[in-house]
């Protein structure tokens, strides 16, 4: 009877003391993206206990083991749930972090804008663990993060690597371009130039710009040449100022302006006359030159210098026979002469 008792209350003490509790406890888990993972979990109770995963919330499978190919969707809190049906339910939980490395998902294009405009360039990227992007141009980094923006400004041109990288030692990178236009500046303009006729001369004009600036050279309104040398043997007619105009689409025309002086020694155009005269009579002459510089004009009797300009006015006294000569020069080292005779007759002899 004791015994029958005691048995009877051993058992009631046993059946309360089987709690339901976990053997194995699923654990945390790091993967590569695209290896199979192995949850385990199993649990002890009266009665056995089932055993449920679940991931936010969601049935995912039951049994002691999960095993799944892991996707990088997948990392999160896997929940293993016992349940023996008295409601005595247990649960345990284990992190699956899935790492995969960086892809891009926004790429940055190429740009082209003006020099003083905002200009942004984006890239963004997939990666686990978290990504870090930077932008480098030239070997340098030059900002962090998905947007890089800059205020244009000339120097700024160039390539620019947005270059992304995780944890798992892989980085990849990719590049735009950065195409910053502006308008022409002239950095060397033409020099004012002196030649004598017949030489050859050279003028060089250099402008900066982006697009690169297009020279034309432009005389009296009308283009003579294009490109950054201007070369021609000179002729007399081609004194005058030349302009050097640069231009490149921007709508911003600069221009320098330089003058030529083709020189060319005195020629005379129109020549002192032979002349009988009588005497007193007023005689003029008239000689007329061209030349660069100007030249002046010199009348010369005897070997003296009797007067000076175009016109040479004289009274035909009795002694004012003789030659004349007109003497253009200019400071060029280079004359030309003409000479004229005069014969005065005597009204009385
Ligand atoms: C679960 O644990 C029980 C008790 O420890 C053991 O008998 C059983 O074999 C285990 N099952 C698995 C699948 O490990
Ligand atoms: C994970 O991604 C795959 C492929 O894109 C998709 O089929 C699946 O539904 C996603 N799962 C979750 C939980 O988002
Ligand atoms: C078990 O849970 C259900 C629903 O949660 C509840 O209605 C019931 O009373 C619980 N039973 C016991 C014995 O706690
Ligand atoms: C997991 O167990 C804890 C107690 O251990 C409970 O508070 C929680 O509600 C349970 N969660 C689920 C999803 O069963
Ligand atoms: C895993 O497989 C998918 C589909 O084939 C692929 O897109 C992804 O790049 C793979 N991940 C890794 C880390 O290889
Ligand atoms: C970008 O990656 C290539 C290899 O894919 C490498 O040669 C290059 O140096 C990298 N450039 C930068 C700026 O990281
Ligand atoms: C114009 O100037 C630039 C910059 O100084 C120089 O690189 C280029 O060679 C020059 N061009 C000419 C035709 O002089
Ligand atoms: C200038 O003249 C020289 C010879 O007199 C000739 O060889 C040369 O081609 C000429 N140059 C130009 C630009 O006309
Ligand atoms: C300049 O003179 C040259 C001859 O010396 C001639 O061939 C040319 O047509 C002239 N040009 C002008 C613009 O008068
Ligand atoms: C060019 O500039 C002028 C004056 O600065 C302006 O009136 C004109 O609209 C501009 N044209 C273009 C195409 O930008
Ligand atoms: C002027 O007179 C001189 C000497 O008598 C003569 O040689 C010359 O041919 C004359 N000139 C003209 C234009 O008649
Ligand atoms: C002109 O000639 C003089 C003497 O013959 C000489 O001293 C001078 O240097 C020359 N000038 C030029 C510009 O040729």
């Amino acid at each position: 009877m004791w015994v029958l008792f005691a048995s009877v209350w051993v058992l009631s003490i046993t059946a309360v003391v089987v709690e339901t509790s976990f053997t194995t406890r699923p654990s945390n888990q790091i993967v590569i993206e695209n290896t199979t993972v192995t949850f385990h979990c199993n649990a002890t109770g009266d009665p056995t206990p089932k055993i449920t995963w679940t991931k936010d919330d969601k049935i995912l499978g039951e049994g002691n083991t999960l095993i799944f190919v892991a996707y990088r969707n997948q990392s999160g809190q896997y929940k293993c749930t016992a349940d023996s049906g008295r409601n005595l339910t247990i649960n345990a939980s284990a992190f699956l972090d899935v790492q995969f490395p960086p892809s891009f998902t926004s790429e940055p294009t190429d740009q082209t804008v003006i020099e003083g405009e905002t200009v942004t360039f984006h890239c963004d990227a997939a990666g686990n663990p978290p990504l870090e992007i930077v932008w480098i141009k030239d070997g340098r980094t030059v900002d962090q993060g998905q947007e890089l923006s800059l205020q244009a400004s000339r120097e700024l041109s160039g390539k620019y690597w947005c270059s992304v990288q995780n944890g798992l030692g892989i980085s990849v990178n990719i590049s735009a371009q950065l195409d910053v236009q502006f308008p022409p500046t002239i950095i060397s303009a033409p020099k004012d130039e002196t030649i004598m006729e017949g030489a050859s001369v050279t003028f060089h004009c250099n402008a900066t710009g982006n697009p690169p600036a297009r020279i034309t050279w432009i005389k009296d309104g009308k283009t003579v040449s294009s490109g950054n040398v201007l070369t021609f043997n000179t002729s007399r007619n081609q004194s005058g100022e030349y302009w050097c105009t640069a231009e490149n689409g921007l709508n911003s025309t600069v221009n320098a302006s330089t003058s030529l002086d083709v020189q060319f020694p005195p020629k005379i155009i129109s020549r002192p006359s032979n002349q009988t005269v009588l005497e007193n009579e007023e005689v003029k002459l008239h000689c007329a030159a061209i030349g660069n510089p100007i030249p002046k004009i010199l009348w010369i009797k005897d070997g003296i210098t009797i007067g000076t300009g175009e016109n040479l006015m004289l009274k035909a006294w009795r002694n004012a026979s003789g030659t004349y000569t007109c003497m253009a020069k200019n400071l060029l080292n280079a004359t030309e002469i003409s000479n004229a005779h005069i014969d005065v007759q005597c009204k009385y002899k």
